[in-house]
């Protein structure tokens, strides 16, 4: 008996991923690459992302892409539509984020802007315009990486907690509207994963603080890997009657 049968493949999708030249966007191109995916990653940091590049291109020899950009330029959503060359997508994964600590009383116009611009703003706005373009074919997938700061309170994390679930608010109302298309759009809210993200967070909490949270973790912090797994399942046709739906991975956290 053959043993290939795989309704997790991703072998003739194309997949953009956002914030590939990073953590959990990194981990999921990787991935998505391993599952056969050709991938197209955008990022900032051309460094980062060209090495990202270079991993996917040891996976396999499909036609991987990458798109230099600030998701936040005004031109950012035409450049990554025109970089695509009208070959359509599979599966698009929103995971380009910030995170930023302030209590309420001490927020600012600057920090509610910084935080929604590429939280919110960012994934909308390329969501829309691939729509419009047609860049994402019948079947398709589409993935908003939340978070579990959408789902519970934490102080100091507010504004970000605040972007994460408008993400869930909104991916509801698009699959409904693109369901015609058998296009399916969910979210993903993963709790705390070692990322540079989180190495930034520990910074300014101090290690004690990080150590206190994570004696809270049955299973202990996540790992980028344990996200592009689950990112896998949603972009792969082993979750095609799975829309509007948002999936907490949190090591137990949230259990009791
Ligand atoms: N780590 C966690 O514990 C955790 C938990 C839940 C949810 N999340 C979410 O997961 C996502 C990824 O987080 P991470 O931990 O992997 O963080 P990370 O390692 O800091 O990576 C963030 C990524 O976002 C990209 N990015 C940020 N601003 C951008 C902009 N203006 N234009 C284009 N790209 C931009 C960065 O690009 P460059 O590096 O190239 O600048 C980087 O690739 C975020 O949405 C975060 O909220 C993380």
């Amino acid at each position: 008996m053959k043993l290939d049968w795989n309704p997790f493949t991703l072998n003739g999708k194309r997949i953009l991923v956002t914030g590939a030249s990073s953590g959990l966007g990194y981990a999921i191109a990787i991935g998505a690459a391993r599952m056969g995916a050709e991938v197209v990653g955008v990022g900032r940091d051309a460094k980062r992302l060209q090495g990202m590049l270079e991993a996917v291109q040891l996976i396999s020899d499909k036609k991987h892409a990458i798109i230099n950009s600030d998701l936040l330029l005004s031109d950012a959503m035409t450049l990554i539509a025109d970089a695509l060359e009208a070959a359509p997508l599979d599966g698009v994964v929103h995971c380009a984020g910030i995170s930023r600590l302030a209590p309420i009383r001490q927020i600012s116009l600057k920090h509610l802007r910084e935080v929604n611009s590429i939280n919110l703003e960012a994934p909308l706005l390329l969501t829309q315009t691939l729509l419009s373009k047609n860049l994402i074919n019948k079947g398709g997938s589409i993935l908003f990486i939340s978070s579990i700061a959408a789902h519970i309170g934490v102080t100091g994390v507010g504004i970000y907690s605040g972007s994460k679930a408008f993400l869930i608010a909104v991916m509801r109302c698009l699959a409904l509207e693109v369901i015609k298309r058998k296009i399916r759009v969910n979210c993903l809210s993963p709790a705390l994963v070692d990322t540079p993200l989180l190495a930034a967070t520990s910074a300014l909490t101090g290690p004690d603080s990080m150590r206190e949270q994570e004696a809270n973790y049955p299973l202990g912090f996540g790992t980028p890997e344990d996200v592009a797994n689950a990112c896998i399942y949603f972009l792969s046709d082993a979750s095609k009657w799975v829309t509007g739906t948002t999936l907490i991975m949190d090591g137990g956290l949230t259990i009791g």
